[in-house]
């Protein structure tokens, strides 16, 4: 008989570490260094000189716009920013429990119910969605915030930049300039994150030719879960334990119970990075100035000593991550502790589409192999004889 088995010896991670999918230009993370890049542009400088909007450009279609591109790229992102009655009638419909992630999933898939244009698998089209993506997942977004409290949801204003409508659609007022411009500044730093799970199962589902909102409807799914974007809601609640159980006198006995329990502290370690990673750096420096309440103050304090008593990590390349000290950022802004990950949805929402779109021209479908290690030849037997 044939042996049917992987018969060589067969070098394989789990969960793909350090493997490569493909080649791109859309952007690099430095592990090493800390640092992050995209299309060549280190994150320090967009984060403190670009937009969401400019790099939202810069990552589609590969160059920082002229004022006239982006002019028009504006246009269109603002004209973009209705959804169809549909997708509220969806929201509706969803209980008011629903976890905020799951009612973006159903809501970005039923933007697709919606669009004639859906099933077309071109880099062109998928341009055109992406952009009609990015523009709308803000107001899916505050439409999911809204309904579940038994609010109507908030027209986009098309005089307000993506962060400040986002802003504006969520509370119904218009925000001042510094809070909208820390929000447009967390949306550049979860732009585009190189082969993270989501991006990469954005890719999985556009290698087999699907259509764009099957391909970020997947990625939702996969930036939910608490190891990756789920990972600043499970931050920020670990530090309002903290200060449940006493505040910051109490982060070496909180460190100490949960290293005894074997827990992994949310908010820290990367897959990739084993230095500081540059976007935890930028945002512990808003989380700080924008920490004017007692509580916020408070609650800041505690994450700078959970950092501190992790330092002897640093040494195992653990260090805090990207979700470490958003939450105290978007707190400081009045925005619920669910929310934070579909925040992550609007900022990521650029990475996936310009990841797809590269790689479309020259798809090759994802189909790698396990090694089977189950049995072959098992005798089959009606149900009445088995055992
Ligand atoms: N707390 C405590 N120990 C940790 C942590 C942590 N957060 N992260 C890694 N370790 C330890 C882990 O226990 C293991 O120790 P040992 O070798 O003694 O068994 C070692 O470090 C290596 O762990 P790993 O799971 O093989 O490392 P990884 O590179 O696959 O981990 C990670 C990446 C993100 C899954 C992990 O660091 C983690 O679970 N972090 C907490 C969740 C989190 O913050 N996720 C957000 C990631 S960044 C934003 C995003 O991508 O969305």
């Amino acid at each position: 008989m044939a042996v049917r088995k992987f018969v060589e010896r067969v070098e394989f991670a789990k969960g793909l570490e350090g493997a490569i999918t493909n080649e791109s230009s859309v952007g690099y993370v430095d592990g090493d260094r800390g640092d992050l890049v995209y299309r060549g542009y280190s994150i320090y400088d967009l984060a403190e000189h670009s937009t969401f909007e400019e790099s939202s450009y810069l990552l589609l279609f590969g160059k920082l716009p002229t004022q006239k591109e982006l002019d028009e790229f504006n246009k269109k992102l603002v004209g973009y920013r209705q959804i169809p009655g549909l997708t509220y009638d969806v929201l509706r419909l969803l209980p008011k429990t629903t976890h905020p992630m799951a009612a973006m999933r159903t809501a970005i898939s039923s933007l697709g119910n919606a669009d004639p244009d859906a099933d077309k698998w071109d880099v062109e089209h998928y341009a055109e969605i992406g952009t009609k993506l990015i523009a709308q997942a803000p107001t899916v977004t505050a439409a999911i915030a809204r309904l579940r409290k038994g609010l109507e949801p908030i027209a986009p204003d098309p005089n307000l930049s993506l962060a400040a409508n986002l802003l504006y659609m969520l509370n119904g007022e218009k925000p001042d300039e510094t809070t909208a411009k820390v929000l447009d500044v967390c949306l550049v730093l979860h732009q585009d994150h190189e082969q993270n799970a989501s991006t990469f199962t954005c890719m999985v589902v556009e290698s087999s030719q699907s259509d764009i909102y099957s391909v970020v409807t997947g990625g939702i799914g996969s930036l939910k879960g608490p190891l990756h974007g789920g990972a600043n809601e499970q931050a920020i609640t670990e530090i309002q334990n903290v200060r449940r159980l006493g505040g910051v006198a109490k982060v070496p006995e909180y460190v100490k119970d949960a290293q005894s329990k074997g827990k992994r502290f949310m908010g820290f370690g990367h897959r990739v990075y084993k230095a500081y990673d540059p976007r935890a750096r930028i945002l512990k420096k808003y989380a700080d100035q924008l920490s004017s309440t007692p509580e916020d103050r408070e609650l800041f304090d505690i994450a700078v000593a959970i950092e501190k008593q992790l330092e002897p990590y640093q040494e195992r390349g653990i260090f805090p991550n990207v979700d470490f000290y958003s939450g105290i950022v978007y707190h400081s802004m009045g925005i619920e502790r669910d929310m934070f990950t579909p925040l992550f949805v609007v900022g990521r929402m650029p990475g996936w589409v310009a990841r797809v779109m590269e790689y479309l021209p020259e798809n090759r479908l994802f189909r790698p192999r396990a090694i089977y290690i189950g049995e072959f030849d098992r005798q089959y037997m009606p149900i009445d004889q088995r055992k």
